[in-house]
């Protein structure tokens, strides 16, 4: 039976739409009621999450829509690309779908933000709805509109901010999420806290044991609030002309451990992971936080199941090897690397380091260094 456990609103004017958290949502027809009409309905998932969930949801959505397909793209971070991104239009066009066409993102970051990136751009948009399966998809990557592909210099380089019109969080669907990905999840979870909510933080030192072990009412107020304070961000800065820069804790860092390692190598939220640990070492050399902030999420991170120290992109010059990849990030400003910083604990600060500190940075908080 479908059930509620908590609707979280993002207020975007017309743009605005609601998030729901709860359990045996994705294969009730009622989730669906308030979804845009139209003949078709396209549920974009992948050759995971398909076998798992696909026919629920579309027996659902069967309900709602005449015709309801599928496009069942291949799995992995080293598919969010042109080729892949095109399997889907291919389909689209394929099948006729017209501009009222509804479609419907099924897995993770990595489907919600082809697909949403998908319904941006086929006939110039279309609408779509966001059911994420990930722990990383449901606290973050399905709200606030961010839609992507990688390019092979930059991750998510090619993208549009483009709103779902519903989000729902089916906490069942979790139960067959790999414990791995689990602590990925956790890794923009656990950012919340240091850039706006240590209440929210110290809760998590208390209860990231159960939600590691999957606690049901545990996971949905992990969700709820994530998605609250995802949600007060974007509502305020959608387009990230400032303050939403502030959701890329650890981002910095972790995109060129991503991009460095090979996509799919490393986890995103394992880049994240080791990124938030450097860019809190950051803040310490720049007097912005003590020794016993950085060590409290340095410990939160390793029980959370991730890893703490970066790896090694280039025996010879790693330190260099990070800036390069760093200066690609999108925060950059001419060359200069934009790094989330810590501004005493529950503050997060947009800024630039001098190279020679990052290098230390670096040089401390990658594995053997
Ligand atoms: P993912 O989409 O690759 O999913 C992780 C793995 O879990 C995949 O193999 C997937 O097939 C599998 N999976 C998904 N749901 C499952 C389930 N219920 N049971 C079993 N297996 C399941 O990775 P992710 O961590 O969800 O998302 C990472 C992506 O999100 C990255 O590309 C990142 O850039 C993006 N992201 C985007 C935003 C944003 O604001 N748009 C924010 C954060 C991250
Ligand atoms: N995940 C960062 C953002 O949505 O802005």
């Amino acid at each position: 039976m479908a059930e509620i456990l908590h609707r979280v609103g993002i207020d975007l004017g017309e743009r605005s739409y609601p998030i729901l958290i709860g359990t045996g949502l994705l294969q009730a027809a009622a989730s669906f009621t308030t979804c845009p009409k139209a003949a078709q309905a396209v549920i974009v998932t992948n050759t995971t999450v398909a076998p798992l969930y696909a026919a629920a949801l579309q027996a659902a959505l069967a309900g709602h829509y005449a015709q309801v397909r599928q496009v069942v793209l291949p799995d992995g971070e080293a598919f969010k690309d042109w080729a892949t991104l095109n399997q889907i239009f291919d389909s689209l066009l394929e099948n006729g779908c017209d501009r009222k066409t509804v479609l419907f993102a099924l897995g993770g970051g990595v489907i919600g933000d082809m697909t949403g990136f998908a319904a941006a751009s086929y006939m110039r948009g279309v609408p779509f709805v966001q059911i994420p399966t990930t722990l990383l998809s449901q606290v973050d990557s399905s709200v606030g509109g961010k839609t992507a592909i990688n390019h092979p210099k930059g991750k998510n380089m090619i993208g549009a901010f483009y709103q779902p019109r519903l989000v729902l969080c089916d906490l069942d669907s979790l139960a067959t999420l790999p414990a791995r990905e689990l602590s990925a999840g956790l890794a923009e979870v656990i950012k919340y806290g240091p850039i706006a909510d240590m209440a929210f933080f110290t809760w998590l030192e208390q209860h990231v044991d159960a939600l590691r072990q999957q606690d049901r009412a545990t996971l949905a107020q992990a969700v709820k609030r994530s998605v609250e304070i995802k949600a007060w961000v974007v509502g305020q800065d959608e387009k990230e002309s400032g303050l939403r820069a502030i959701l890329n804790f650890g981002h910095t860092f972790g995109h060129a451990i991503e991009a460095g390692m090979g996509y799919g190598n490393w986890l995103h939220g394992e880049g994240v992971g080791a990124g938030m640990v450097m860019a809190a070492h950051l803040s310490q050399r720049l007097g912005l936080v003590d020794a016993h902030f950085v060590q409290r999420l340095t410990q939160l991170i390793d029980r959370a199941g991730l890893p703490t120290r970066g790896p090694v992109l280039d025996t010879q010059d790693n330190a260099g090897a990070y800036l390069a990849h760093m200066r690609v990030d999108k925060k950059a400003e001419a060359g200069d690397i934009r790094f989330v910083l810590i501004d005493g604990p529950g503050k997060a600060v947009v800024r630039s380091a001098p190279d020679a500190l990052v290098r230390e940075v670096i040089n401390a908080c990658c594995a053997g260094g």
